[in-house]
C-alpha cells in the first residue's frame, strides 16, 4: 500500500516536520507499506492562481504532486496548528487538487506547541477531507507540546507519544486496507 504523507508547515524552524519524518520512518520500516513524502516547504507550490487541472503552465513541482497523489492508496496529513487551524501553506497546496483525494482513505495528525495538540487544526482538516470526498478515518492523532518530545539530535524521547503514534498508524493501515 502506498501512503502519501503530506507535511504541512513551511516554516524554516518547523517542529511538525519532525513528527512527519518520524511517521515516515516508521511507515518505511513496515514491509507492506511504501510511504512517500510531499512537503509544503521542499515541494513548495506558489500561491494558487489556478488549480492543477486547468493550470495553463503546470510546473515540475505541480506535476510531481499530481503524480504522487494519483499513485497514493491513502493520505496522511501532518499539520501544525497555526492560529486555531491548519497552516495556510498546507491549504494552499491541497487546494491545487480535488478529485485526486476522492474515494481514498485520509488520516490526520496535528502538532502544536500548546497543550491541546492541534485539535482545532484537526477539526478544520476533517472538513477539508470530507469536502474533497476522502474516506476520512474518524480517529486522529494530536501532538501536544511538540517542543518537549525530541532530544537535540532529533530523536523522539517521549515513550507515551511514541506508543500513541504506533497505535494510530496501525489503526490507519487497518482502516485503509478496508478500501483496497
Ligand atoms: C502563525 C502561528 C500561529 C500559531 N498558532 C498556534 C495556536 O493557535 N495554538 C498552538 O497551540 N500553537 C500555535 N502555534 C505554535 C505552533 O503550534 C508550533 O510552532 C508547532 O511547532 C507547530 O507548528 P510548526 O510545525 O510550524 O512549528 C502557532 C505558530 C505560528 C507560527
Amino acid at each position: 500500500m502506498k501512503i502519501v504523507l503530506i507535511s504541512g508547515s513551511a516554516r524554516p524552524k518547523r517542529q511538525s516536520h519532525k513528527i512527519a519524518m518520524e511517521t515516515f520512518n516508521r511507515l518505511r520500516s513496515m514491509e507492506t507499506i511504501q510511504p512517500s513524502l510531499l512537503d509544503v516547504r521542499e515541494n513548495a507550490l506558489p500561491l494558487l492562481e489556478s488549480i492543477y487541472r486547468t493550470h495553463p503552465a503546470p510546473t515540475d513541482t505541480m506535476h510531481h504532486w499530481k503524480k504522487e497523489l494519483d499513485q497514493a492508496d491513502a493520505f496522511l496529513l501532518v499539520s501544525p496548528e497555526h492560529n486555531g487551524s491548519y497552516s495556510g501553506a498546507l491549504k494552499n497546496s491541497l487546494d491545487y487538487f480535488f478529485e485526486e483525494y476522492s474515494g481514498k482513505p485520509m488520516g490526520i495528525i496535528t502538532v502544536s506547541a500548546g497543550a491541546l495538540g492541534g485539535i482545532n487544526a484537526a477539526m478544520a482538516l476533517q472538513h477539508f477531507c470530507l469536502k474533497v470526498g476522502g474516506y476520512l478515518m474518524p480517529a486522529f492523532l494530536i501532538t501536544p507540546k511538540v517542543q518537549t518530545l525530541f532530544d537535540e539530535d532529533g530523536n523522539l524521547m517521549d515513550e507515551s507519544y511514541s506508543k500513541r503514534l504506533d497505535k494510530f498508524l496501525l489503526q490507519f493501515i487497518e482502516f485503509s486496507q478496508k478500501f483496497s
